[in-house]
């Protein structure tokens, strides 16, 4: 029986090491964690993250052919194959400090795996790494390593799974690419890695490179998405600004086969745990390497999108008389996209922290994320858009103007203005005139997702924004616009 052990318990490894085993069943698949919270959160009834259908497939395993363990030496000394997805953050000090990955992490998992490996290892990058990683783990291995005979093949077969949809990605993937060495032990290491795939995964679809392409791949690939975003939103400045409609430009380039549909949501801001920090890495890669106009266009995605955050905020507070001072605004939504519990670099800390820093009292609810996320994220580091990044102590003060609560009523009651800052389905059968009528009027409402229907809210009474679209006529009147 082949085993498998996948190194890091997360969004990335908990899903993607359950795919396999569920898909594998001759496959013993272990995941360790050097977290005991996160692994016994896999073992019990309440896994440690969100994802829809996930819970079903880790029911139909663990047990069977699929078990999560802290015993990481352990497993990793069984394993013949090695899928390593541990975190890559952004470093925070030192050379690259704001824009190189720190891999830390992944260098302790690397030294582990030459101290306690016995027999030849596959070790699989998944975590997104900058390019060439795979030589740094590769003389980590082989000048760690207890004997002469232990021999290492590093594989790059990065994640292209999209949060929320984890599970239908890994089902059903577009590709999957798995990058090698060219040499006759490579390309052996990498035909079992693509028998493990075949098992589910039509051959036409497993995409075999070289280590550096695959290293790279996912990079860019991030970084294009994210480039997509930052063009749409982009134009949804320009949109307010003409009379134009983003939602109308979206669908007419979208129909353009040499341009595709997808992506092209304008939105308060890209966030999550991949977008920003693979462009900045991607920056700092570039730099490294003296290409310095690269570095400069991608450096423009993350730009846009903090700005686009930043005119969001300048948007609800220019509406708003100029003041949101002791106003209470709703929240709703935290997430960085629906479906998901995830706050990792969600758009809705940097508008929070924006209207906190105009006095705002904030009424907050999101489906899926809890109180303590909330309240942890908001009194942590500097908004998005003061790069480099800083640290700021926690003020008690910011924690007293944000109110966490269990539904849109309760959040809405009461408030001047409500935010939508995360698409979740729930938010578009909420019974808005039963909210207006609960709210302070003028009743403002800040649509960050162009989710809801800006004509039937507008009958209601309210005063709608929503990004890209003409102004309310009401504003246009007042001549409070800019
Ligand atoms: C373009 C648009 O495609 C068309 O929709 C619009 O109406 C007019 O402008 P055109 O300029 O005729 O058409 O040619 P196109 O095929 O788009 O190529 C433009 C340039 O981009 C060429 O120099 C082409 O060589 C280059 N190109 C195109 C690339 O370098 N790489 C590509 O992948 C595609
Ligand atoms: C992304 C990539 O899609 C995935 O391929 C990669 O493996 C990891 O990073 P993820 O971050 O989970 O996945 O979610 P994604 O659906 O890409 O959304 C990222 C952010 O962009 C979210 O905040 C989302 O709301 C935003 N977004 C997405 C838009 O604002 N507009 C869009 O049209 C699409
Ligand atoms: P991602 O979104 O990339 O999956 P996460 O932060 O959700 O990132 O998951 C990474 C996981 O890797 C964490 O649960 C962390 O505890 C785990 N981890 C980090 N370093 C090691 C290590 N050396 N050994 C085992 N697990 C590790």
């Amino acid at each position: 029986m082949v085993k498998i052990c996948g190194i890091g318990a997360g969004y990335v490894g908990g899903p993607t090491m359950a795919v396999i085993a569920l898909k594998c069943p001759s496959i013993e698949v272990a995941v360790v964690d050097i977290s005991h919270s996160r692994i016994s959160a896999w073992n019990s009834n309440k896994l440690p993250i969100y994802e829809p259908g996930l819970e079903e497939v880790v029911n139909q395993c663990r047990g069977k052919n699929l078990l999560f363990s802290t015993d990481v030496e352990k497993h990793v000394y069984e394993a013949d194959i090695i899928f390593v997805s541990v975190n890559t953050p952004t470093k925070v000090r030192g050379l690259g400090a704001g824009k190189a990955a720190d891999l830390t992490y992944w260098e302790s998992a690397a030294r582990m795996i030459a101290d306690v490996s016995k027999s030849n290892k596959i070790v699989i990058e998944k975590s997104t790494v900058p390019v060439r990683t795979a030589e740094a783990i590769e003389k980590i291995l082989t000048h760690n390593t207890n004997s002469k005979d232990i021999k290492y093949q590093i594989l790059s077969n990065p994640e292209f799974l999209s949060e929320g949809t984890a599970i239908q990605d890994l089902l059903n993937p577009d590709r999957v690419l798995i990058g090698g060495n060219q040499d006759p032990e490579g390309i052996e290491a990498i035909r079992k890695l693509k028998a493990i795939y075949a098992h589910w995964v039509p051959e036409d679809r497993i995409i075999a490179t070289n280590l550096w392409s695959a290293e790279l791949s996912k990079l860019a690939d991030n970084a294009f998405l994210a480039q997509r975003i930052s063009s749409i939103n982009a134009m949804s400045a320009l949109c307010e600004a003409t009379g134009a409609e983003v939602s109308q430009v979206s669908l007419a380039l979208g129909k353009n086969t040499k341009i595709g549909p997808k992506f092209l949501n304008a939105s308060v801001g890209f966030g999550g745990s991949c977008f920003q920090k693979d462009i900045l890495n991607l920056v700092y890669i570039c730099e490294s390497n003296g290409l310095t106009e690269v570095a400069n266009y991608w450096k423009e995605v993350i730009k846009v999108n903090d700005y686009q955050k930043s005119r969001f905020v300048h948007r609800v507070v220019t509406s708003m008389f100029n003041t949101v001072s002791g106003k209470k605004i709703a929240i709703l939504g935290f997430a960085f996209k629906k479906d998901t519990s995830d706050t990792r670099k969600t758009p809705a800390i940097d508008v929070c922290k924006g209207l906190l820093g105009d006095n705002a009292f904030l009424s907050i609810y999101d489906p899926r994320v809890t109180e303590t996320q909330i309240q942890k994220d908001l009194s942590m580091d500097g908004v998005e858009w003061d790069h480099p990044i800083h640290l700021q102590p926690k003020s008690s003060s910011v924690v007293k103007q944000v109110n966490v609560v269990g539904d849109a009523y309760e959040a809405t009651r009461d408030a001047h203005g409500l935010c939508i800052l995360t698409e979740w389905d729930e938010f578009k059968t909420v019974d808005y005139e039963r909210v207006y009528d609960n709210m302070e009027k003028p009743a403002f409402v800040f649509d960050g997702r162009n989710m809801l229907n800006v004509d039937k809210l507008r009958e209601i009474g309210f005063i709608v924004y929503s990004i890209g679209r003409p102004l309310d006529q009401w504003l246009k009147n007042m001549k409070i616009v800019n």
